[in-house]
Formats: structure tokens, sequence, C-alpha cells
């Protein structure tokens, strides 16, 4: 199987659930959003903005408001992450990018999982660990979550689509090994 730098980054990246509080330097930072705002986007309409959040307190108040958006949720495996005092969407990362856009068009999504997949290699390539974390997609319209987010700096006509957990991998948990389904490909010549 042919290899290269980019390959083995591509192979190596996993979702990390459990981090250090070292917390990423500006530089390195920096790095992983202009890997973000390098994504592909339909039309080049670059309509996205990621909100990166290095702010202990503003990521438990954010965690606290999402949970209270769960705590509304008819579906009880929700309610109870909603009350569970341990509860953390983002694992103690020690930092979070919010990447939303505006969701005119369909392919908005899209967008935003092109910018998150850069980020995430991006990270890998620079020793930094990462995960997609999905609880604001589904809440960030609870007006207590979406009143935080606004003072955050997340435009107001903006959808979330995901977000970016990053900071340093826990050595202390080991990673699953990453096994890939067979039967996916099809190569037609
Ligand atoms: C659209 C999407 C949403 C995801 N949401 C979450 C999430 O909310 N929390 C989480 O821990 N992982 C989330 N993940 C990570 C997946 O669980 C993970 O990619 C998958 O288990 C494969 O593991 P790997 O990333 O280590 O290869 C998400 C991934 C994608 C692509």
């Amino acid at each position: 199987m042919k290899t290269n730098e980019i390959l083995e980054n591509i192979k190596a990246r996993r979702s990390v659930r459990a981090y250090t509080s070292q917390q990423v330097s500006e530089e390195d930072l920096q790095a992983v959003l202009e890997a973000a705002i390098y994504a592909p986007s339909g039309m080049h309409l670059e309509t996205w903005h990621f909100t990166a959040i290095q702010n202990i307190d503003k990521l438990t108040e954010l965690n606290e408001r999402i949970k209270g958006a769960f705590a509304k949720s008819e579906d009880t495996r929700l309610q109870e992450r909603g009350h569970s005092k341990t509860y953390c969407c983002y694992y103690h990362a020690p930092t979070l990018v919010i990447v939303s856009n505006e969701p005119t068009q369909w392919w908005a999504g899209m967008d935003c999982a092109c910018a998150i997949e850069n980020m995430f290699l991006a990270a890998q390539s620079l020793g930094i660990g990462s995960c997609w974390i999905n609880q604001l997609g589904t809440t960030c319209d609870d007006s207590e979550v979406r009143e935080f987010i606004t003072s955050l700096g997340v435009p107001e006509n903006h959808k979330v689509y995901g977000c970016v957990a990053l900071g340093y991998v826990d050595p202390e948990t080991p990673m699953k090994e990453k096994k890939v389904k067979a039967g996916t490909l099809t190569i037609v010549k």
C-alpha cells in the first residue's frame, strides 16, 4: 500500500475523549483555524464562522447551558445527561471551536464537515488530539444556549453544525485500536 506523511497522518487521527489540562498554544490554534478556512466550501461562499473558546469558565457555562437544554428534552437519555453532575459534552478539553454556518444552502453542514476534518488533521499533525462534539448542533436554538453563544461571537443567523474539541491526549487513558469496516469500497474499471 502506498504511503506518505499525509496518508499516515490521516490514518493516525483518532477521536480523543480524555485530555490533560495543558492549553493549546496561540500559534498552534491559529494553524488549526487556518486549516479550517482553507477547506473547500460550496460555491466558495465561505459563510461559515469559527468561534474558538479557550476560557475554562466560559466552556463550563456553555456545558451547563447545553445540559439545561437537555433537561427540557422529552428524551430520557438526554434528560439524564441534563441532570448529571459529571456530564461534560466536550470531555474537559481546554479548547473548543464552534463551527457554524448560515443555514441558507443545503450543503451548509457539508462545508462545516470539510473544515472540521481539516482541523482534525492539522491538529493531529501538530501532536494535538481532537474530537467532533455534536451536542451544540441540537441545542443551539434553545434560548439560553443561543443567548450565550451569541455573547461568545457565534453569528445570530447561524446554525451550529459541530464543534471541535482540542487538547493533549491524557496518557492515562488508553486508546482503543481502530478497526475499519470491510466491504465499503468499490472500484469500477
Ligand atoms: C458527524 C459526527 C458527529 C460526531 N459526534 C460526536 C460526539 O458528539 N461526541 C463524540 O465523542 N464523538 C463524536 N464523533 C466521533 C465518532 O464517534 C468517531 O469519529 C468514531 O467513533 C470513529 O472513531 P475515530 O474518530 O477515533 O476514528 C462524531 C463524529 C462525526 C463524524
